[in-house]
């Protein structure tokens, strides 16, 4: 007896394998967000902290993302889609001192107005900076994601930049200060790409 397989696809089970990526479009307004419902997986972080490399580490596609030359390169919402399922925005980044106190304001109220207030988002990736002790601004963006049951997800990148060891004792330090244990985050390399399938895996349980 021929035993019959669920289509996986169709209902919408099977891991995501980031085969096709798109740029879709840059959004500068709340307005232009997409409208189709597909689910959406946020990267926010400081400036600089490598959001566009880690996106363009876990698709594969090594210029699909601008990578700053400057920080602050990102000014816009930018959605990407994967595999005809999945949206992924990349966020212009917090704490850049360089741009006006007003395009500051500006853009805190565009990614808080997404971040805030939208259906189709499934996890908001924190990139946090492993070299670092946890910065006030990364902690307050957790804060007001815990605040507003905002499913998220950290991530420490540049790994490749320290030891083993020093990886090891930072990555405990940031889980203290932000009170997760180690299964809540990923250690990353978008240099090396180190903690990509670990990512993936991470991003899927928010999928479902
Ligand atoms: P903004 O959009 O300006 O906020 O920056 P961003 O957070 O998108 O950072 P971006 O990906 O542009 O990377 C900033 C710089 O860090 C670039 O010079 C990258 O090559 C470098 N970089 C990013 N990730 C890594 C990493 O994992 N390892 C190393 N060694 N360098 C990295
Ligand atoms: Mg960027």
């Amino acid at each position: 007896m021929e035993s019959e397989q669920p289509d996986k696809a169709a209902s919408g089970r099977q891991p995501l394998r980031y085969g096709t990526v798109e740029f879709l479009k840059s959004v500068y307004a709340l307005n232009q967000l997409p409208e189709d419902n597909l689910p959406e997986v946020a990267f926010a972080g400081r400036s600089n902290v490598g959001k566009s490399s880690l996106i363009n580490r876990l698709i594969n596609r090594k210029g699909l993302v601008k990578v700053s030359a400057k920080p602050g390169k990102t000014q816009s919402l930018n959605f990407f889609v994967v595999d005809q399922r999945l949206y992924l925005v990349d966020l212009p980044g917090y704490g850049f001192a360089r741009v006006s106190k007003e395009l500051r304001a500006e853009w805190g109220e565009l990614i808080t107005g997404y971040l805030g207030d939208r259906a189709p988002l499934r996890c908001v990736v924190v990139i946090i900076d492993i070299r670092h002790p946890l910065k006030e601004q990364d902690h307050d963006l957790v804060t007001w994601l815990r605040d507003r049951q905002i499913p998220w997800l950290a991530v420490y990148t540049k790994a490749d930049k320290l030891s083993r060891n020093e990886q090891s004792r930072q990555a405990a330090a940031l889980d203290a200060a932000l009170t997760i244990a180690p299964g809540q985050r990923v250690l990353f390399s978008a240099k090396t790409g180190e903690g990509r399938e670990n990512l993936i895996a991470g991003l899927d349980t928010f999928l479902g």
